[in-house]
């Protein structure tokens, strides 16, 4: 079975590993607060703080910045669950809007409309903006940070897929997802398929002392030893706020240093996998069929995702594929198809999640994906087109 998506596990990850078990410490030592030192390096944020899981960093981001039942989140239509879900454990409102058909990613004049119909008809106390850099593309934060300004809202920008990503548009600016330059926070997973996986894990990542010290104490429910003044009770702890147990463990955190040793490398191995699959795809036979995504400068390709021209079309190569043992993989039904959410909205609202959902599909992109087995994916697919 070809996986389109599969962790890279070396003996450098499984000797870290083994060594915190052999350690005295594998839950809350050294490790978290190295991984956090490496991850605020590597990305060029002032402060990360690791945690149990992507869902867990959006949930402490929203939280730090005061989502609360009175509050309202604006997501794109095309996302996971959690980025949405993160708003509704706290209690607020989601508003979702439309994204761009052609990427995926959330869409400016949607966005617009959305922050109009907010203001018109809901009073709230807190309002979130979260941006997804789907598939490992930076989607557009300084725009959306400027249309957050003019409305009072915050970001937090959902860089679950793009640790690494950047966008350069040529004007001398360069915007890095993760970074914080145009958000109040951002979060990462490192759930296996991501690009660094800990197991289960995430980070929460901000320029700001104030949210970071409330993720910080909202990780470890709430809890804090900073308020003991007295020398003569060293085991005195207090809680000063309602909070959770989202810490991320010792262990998990000696695989995530090594993982992101290897993060630049891992993403352009993706890189050469992309190119291979653009070339493929530009013969006739193909082109016909199909759009290749727009590979830019800095695009982190944590997935790989194609586009049927044609209607159902995409249905049946998921099948095709499957019975030739490659696994792909649909990113993803837009949120409020899902019957949780779906009273509330109609699919025709959203022109551009429709089309985009209608035709997508991931395929495999992984840096443990052999040449052999993307010629493989390749002449499968060259199959399937030429018999449609
Ligand atoms: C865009 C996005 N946001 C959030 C999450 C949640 O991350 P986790 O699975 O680590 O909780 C995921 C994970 O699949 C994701 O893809």
């Amino acid at each position: 079975m070809i996986p389109y998506s599969k962790q890279s596990i070396l003996e450098s990850d499984i000797s870290a590993v083994s060594e915190v078990l052999s350690s005295d410490w594998i839950t809350q030592g050294p490790k978290v607060p190295e991984f956090e030192s490496a991850l605020e390096e590597a990305l060029g944020v002032k402060h990360a703080l690791g945690c149990s899981s992507g869902t867990a960093a959006l949930q402490l981001a929203y939280a730090a910045i005061g989502v609360g039942p009175k509050s309202v989140g604006i997501v794109p239509s095309v996302t996971f669950a959690a980025t949405a879900n993160a708003f509704r454990n706290l209690g607020a409102t989601v508003y979702f809007c439309d994204v761009n058909q052609n990427d995926g990613i959330i869409d400016l004049q949607s966005l617009k409309e959305t922050l109009e119909k907010v203001r018109e008809s809901s009073e709230y106390d807190k309002g979130v903006i979260s941006p997804v850099s789907l598939a490992g593309k930076t989607a557009p934060l300084e725009e959306v940070y400027n249309l957050a300004q003019k409305y009072e809202f915050h970001v937090v920008e959902d860089a679950s897929h793009s640790p690494g990503a950047y966008y350069d548009d040529h004007s001398g600016s360069i915007t890095k997802s993760a970074n914080c330059r145009w958000t109040d926070a951002a979060t990462l997973s490192f759930h296996p398929v991501k690009h660094i996986c800990c197991g289960e894990g995430g980070a929460v990542l901000t320029n700001s002392k104030g949210i970071y010290s409330k993720a910080e104490l909202l990780r470890s429910h709430g809890i804090t030893r900073e308020t003991n003044k007295n020398e003569d009770m060293p085991w005195y702890y207090e809680q000063i706020e309602l909070g959770w147990n989202f810490r991320l463990t010792d262990i998990q955190a000696s695989l995530g240093i090594e993982q992101l040793k290897r993060l630049n490398e891992s993403i352009l191995r993706r890189y050469r996998i992309a190119k291979r699959y653009d070339e493929a795809f530009r013969s006739p036979k193909f082109a016909n069929h199909l759009h290749t995504p727009e590979i830019t400068e800095g695009h982190a390709l944590h997935l790989y995702v194609i586009r049927f021209k044609e209607k159902g079309l995409r249905n049946k190569a998921y099948h095709f594929l499957k019975q030739h043992d490659i696994l792909s993989q649909v990113h993803y039904i837009p949120l409020y198809r899902h019957p949780y959410h779906s009273g509330n909205y109609t699919p025709s609202d959203f022109p551009g999640a429709e089309a985009y959902f209608d035709s997508c599909l991931s395929i495999p992109i992984h840096p443990t994906l052999t040449e052999t087995e993307q010629e493989t994916v390749i002449e499968v697919l060259s199959d399937f087109v030429q018999k449609t």
